[in-house]
C-alpha cells in the first residue's frame, strides 16, 4: 500500500514536471512568433504598352446591376516585378505571379491570389501565398498571408499595400508592399 502511495507521487511529480516544460515551452514560442519578418519592398503592375506584366484575360461584362467603375467579373493575370526601390529599374527582390479579379458590384475591390516568389537576399527561392481584397483606390490595403514555402513554411502574416503612383488613363501602377510574416 505504502509502495503503491509513493509511485503514484512519482508519476504525478513527473506530470507535473513535463506540464511545466510545455506551458515554459508555450510561451517561447510565443514570444519568438510575436517578433515577424518585416518585408519592404514596391510592387510594378503595366498593363499598357509592348510588354506588359499584367494581361486582361476576361472583360468586365456589361451587366446592369453593377457600377461601370467596378470593374465586376473583370480578371487579370500578373506576373508583376517586385523591386527594392519605388523605381522600375531598381533592384530586383521578386515576382508577385497570380491574379486580380473584380468581385465588388458597387465599387473597385478586387479578389487578389498571388504567390510572391522572392528571388534575392536571405529568402531567396522561398514563396509567400496572399489571397485576400484589395481595393486600389484606397489610401492602405491589407491582404493576409496564408501560407509559404522554404524559409516561410507555415507562414501567416499580412500585408499593407500603399499606391506609390497611378496612372489613371492606363491603369499601371506601382505599389508599396509592406509585409509582416511569422515563420
Ligand atoms: C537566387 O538563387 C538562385 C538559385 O539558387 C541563384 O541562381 C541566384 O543567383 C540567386 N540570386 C541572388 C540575387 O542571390
Amino acid at each position: 500500500m505504502a509502495k503503491k502511495g509513493v509511485t503514484t507521487t512519482v508519476v504525478l511529480f513527473l506530470a507535473l514536471v513535463a506540464e511545466a516544460h510545455a506551458v515554459h515551452g508555450a510561451g517561447r514560442r510565443k514570444e519568438e512568433a510575436a517578433d515577424p519578418t518585416h518585408l519592404h519592398f514596391y510592387f510594378h503592375d503595366t498593363v499598357s504598352g509592348k510588354s506588359p506584366t499584367a494581361v486582361r484575360v476576361v472583360e468586365p461584362p456589361p451587366a446592369a446591376s453593377s457600377s461601370p467603375m467596378s470593374m465586376f467579373g473583370m480578371v487579370n493575370v500578373m506576373d508583376d516585378p517586385l523591386t527594392e526601390g519605388p523605381e522600375q529599374g531598381s533592384a530586383p527582390v521578386g515576382r508577385a505571379q497570380g491574379l486580380y479579379m473584380g468581385s465588388d458590384q458597387a465599387r473597385l475591390g478586387f479578389l487578389q491570389a498571388m504567390n510572391l516568389v522572392l528571388t534575392s537576399g536571405p529568402y531567396n527561392g522561398s514563396t509567400l501565398a496572399l489571397l485576400g481584397r484589395n481595393c486600389p483606390l484606397d489610401a492602405v490595403r491589407e491582404l493576409p498571408i496564408v501560407g509559404g514555402t522554404g524559409a516561410f513554411r507555415f507562414a501567416r502574416g499580412y500585408a499593407l499595400l500603399r499606391t506609390h503612383w497611378l496612372d489613371v488613363r492606363t491603369g499601371d501602377a506601382t505599389v508599396e508592399y509592406d509585409v509582416y510574416v511569422m515563420h
